[in-house]
């Protein structure tokens, strides 16, 4: 068994991984290069990332790691590869890693399913009170069926809006379908005619979307774009009755607005996965019972995980033999 932060095959190319990974293993990496670091189930240190890196041709990161031009620094020229564990790579520099010919690779389609299940799982916990209503069982107070306890609003049959129809929006619009819901959907481009009717989908601007829907699902990846794109003004064209749902990036929504409307009952719930300033929770959406909050889970699936981690494994590998990975980001 190989310990952390153990030295071995030091002939092979040096590779950090950041983090102990579901189906990453350290005995077949071993085989191929030299780890630099085994680290325990915890999240590595910005200053033991420094120190690891110099020198290292290969980093297999999380989320959590900012790879971003003072690391690359750190590693030197050897750094050919950046495999990150996550579709999402927002928290690389992937622009900067270009620039100096550094590849970087993710986690795709593995996820996808896993992701738009647990963003269902939310719209229906949201629009039903699961949270609320479990909290109170919990704390001893069901007193007996109640018929005015616990009211939601209804799911099927009702009009979902999917901002961000790429892989994921497209598998949560295929579980709508299931519901007999009406699909909008808002993208940067507007999808060919062929592939918005195999969904299904009808194309909106996005203040229209947001206006029409009973259920608003955000997918979008994080960009200079996307961040902030949900913020007061938005949340105003929305329902009072609509549910917003975020399984993209918590940076794509304003919290603290979204906390205060929730408040203020503009609009019925929020079901929310991901947040601005991971792990830190505004502290008004944790004070609001509109609000089912749950801790970055997407891709949290025993199956979903390890293929994940052996993706981003292949990547690493494919890049350090000098062949094209299976899912390059640049
Ligand atoms: C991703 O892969 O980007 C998810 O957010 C992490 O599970």
């Amino acid at each position: 068994m190989i310990q952390y932060g153990e030295i071995v095959n030091a002939s092979y190319p040096k590779v950090v991984v950041t983090r102990h990974l579901p189906g990453v293993s350290a005995e077949e990496l071993a085989k191929h290069v030299s780890l630099a670091a085994l680290p325990p189930d915890s999240p590595m240190p910005r200053e033991t990332l420094l120190r690891l890196v110099p020198g290292a041709a290969g980093i297999l990161s999380t989320l959590a790691d900012r790879i971003d031009a003072s690391l690359m620094d750190a590693a030197g020229p050897s750094l050919k590869v950046v495999s990150n564990f996550a579709v999402g790579v927002n928290n690389v520099d992937v622009a900067e890693a270009t620039r100096r010919g550094i590849r970087v690779c993710n986690t795709p389609d593995v996820l996808t399913d896993a992701t738009a299940d647990l963003g269902f799982a939310l719209l229906l916990a949201a629009a039903r009170k699961f949270s609320d209503a479990e909290r109170a069982l919990r704390a001893g107070e069901f007193t007996g069926w109640d018929p005015w306890g616990f009211l939601g609003v209804p799911v099927h049959g009702k009009t979902i809006g999917i901002v961000g129809l790429g892989k994921i929006g497209s598998a949560v619009a295929a579980r709508a379908a299931g519901f007999r819901m009406r699909v909008l959907y808002h993208n940067r481009r507007r999808l060919p005619t062929g592939h918005e009717k195999s969904l299904g989908a009808e194309y909106r601007k996005l203040d229209e979307l947001l206006a029409e829907s009973d259920f608003i699902v955000l997918c979008v990846p994080l960009t200079a774009e996307t961040r902030g794109l949900i913020g007061r003004e938005r949340l105003a064209r929305m329902k009072k009755t609509a549910v917003l749902v975020n399984i993209a990036r918590g940076e794509v929504v304003d919290e603290g607005a979204l906390a205060e409307y929730l408040a203020e009952g503009g609009i019925f719930a929020a079901g929310l996965d991901v947040y601005e300033k991971e792990p830190k929770i505004h502290p008004s959406l944790l004070a609001a019972p509109s609000a089912v909050l749950i801790p970055h889970l997407g891709s949290a699936t025993v199956e979903t995980r390890e293929k994940m981690g052996r993706l981003a494994a292949e990547n690493l590998l494919a890049v350090l033999a000098g062949t094209e990975p299976p899912c390059p980001v640049n």
